[in-house]
């Protein structure tokens, strides 16, 4: 699975090149779907909910990481936790739809009873249990990271810090996105039950949002309303950051050419961030949408080896004004469109990928962040 240097058609090194796409067999054998579990979605951060969805001390939720569910809890004194969602006695799933807050965790089955920090408080009738050691009976950690106020767990105990290797990308756009920012609509990211499914695997779905090199084919809007030649890509070791300026031209269509005109950014934004598009995706599957009037925060799980299931959720400022709340919808409106139309290219790419004897061929400078992600992926499989 090492991925070879890129070479021109005579053979020769091609240094500035971006590293190959994925074999196709990445995209469709259930195998590497299973070994993506263990170390891909097992060992990295991932995007589970937004610090305003647990809004005060003993709020919790469950989300699905890997093939594991994680309970996130606000704890007493304002920070988070997670611990695995299955009960220390014989492994009842503790919170299933959302609980209402509460000083503590305890099991719907025999009672046993942990604290927000996940230590046993205790169990009805202990002294019938010769060996209930409660110190080490707390529930099963995992790590919890806040970052530009979204909530990411981690399985590995050992991974890097998430604020550490990204810490280029909160320079970059953390004045977008911070704990107090406020959802808007009913879509919440750890709402997986009813999130959009698209027919792809989830590699596909975000090779889709790592290039614009499909902008002007496929996005007519978009083309109309951004500056594909100002189009930029930065990609770090954990994440790319693009940036995307809006084009002066009016657009031919009236609701590109009404938010052209009234774009406005939410309070905190810089007077440079007005007119520009930024798109983050932190490795290996949260994306984000930095836009002057919203943020869209959102994630790929993959569902099966071709269907993919893309939680996720608007975010504003409180006190926006009324200027910026009218572009952000035009922009919303804007982004289902472009939403469509990936989720049609996406399930067009799966079925081809499944030619047999088909691979892909060689990526434009324009797919870099393809090649990058490909790397990781590669990288992370032949661990
Ligand atoms: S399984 Fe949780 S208390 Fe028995
Ligand atoms: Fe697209």
């Amino acid at each position: 699975m090492h991925s070879r240097a890129p070479v021109t058609p005579l053979g020769r090194p091609e240094p500035d090149a971006p590293p190959p796409a994925l074999a196709a067999r990445y995209y469709t054998d259930p195998d590497t779907a299973a070994a993506e579990t263990r170390h891909v979605f097992a060992r990295s951060w991932q995007l589970v909910c937004h610090e305003s969805d647990l809004p005060q001390p003993g709020a919790r939720l469950a989300a699905a990481v890997a093939d594991r569910e994680v309970l996130v809890v606000r704890t007493e004194d304002g920070g988070l936790a997670a611990h695995l969602n299955v009960c220390r006695h014989r492994g009842t799933r503790l919170v299933t739809a959302p609980e209402p807050a509460g000083k503590a965790i305890r099991c719907p089955y025999h009672g046993w009873t942990y604290r927000l920090d996940g230590s046993l408080v205790g169990a009805p009738e202990a002294r019938q249990i010769p060996c209930l050691d409660k110190p080490a009976l707390g529930l099963l950690p995992a790590r919890v990271e806040s970052f530009l106020g979204f909530v990411f767990v981690n399985l590995d105990p050992d991974a890097v810090p998430l604020a550490e290797s990204c810490a280029g990308l909160a320079e970059a756009v953390g004045h977008y996105a911070d704990a107090d920012l406020v959802p808007v609509g009913r879509a919440r990211i750890h709402d997986l039950a009813g999130a959009e499914v698209q027919e792809a695997n989830w590699k596909v779905a975000v090779d889709n949002y790592l290039e614009g090199y499909h902008v002007p084919v496929a996005h007519p809007g978009l083309m109309r309303l951004l500056d594909y030649q100002g189009y930029t890509c930065d990609i770090d070791e954990s994440y790319v950051l693009f940036a995307s300026p809006l084009r002066e031209k009016p657009s031919s269509n009236w609701a590109e050419r009404l938010y052209q005109r009234i774009a406005a950014p939410m309070p905190g934004l810089a007077e440079a961030d007005r007119r520009i598009w930024r798109y983050a995706v932190i490795y290996p599957n949260t994306l984000i949408d930095f836009y002057p009037d919203h943020v869209l925060a959102w994630t790929a799980v993959p569902t099966a080896v071709d269907r993919v299931a893309v939680p996720g959720a608007f975010y504003t400022r409180r006190g926006t004004g009324l200027r910026t709340r009218l572009a952000r919808r035009l922009n919303m409106h804007i982004g289902w469109i472009t939403n469509d139309e990936d989720a049609e290219l996406v399930a067009r790419v799966q079925k081809g990928l499944s030619t047999p004897g088909f691979e892909p061929g060689p990526l434009s400078r324009r797919e870099s962040a393809v090649g990058w992600f490909a790397d990781r992926i590669r990288a992370d499989l032949d661990r």
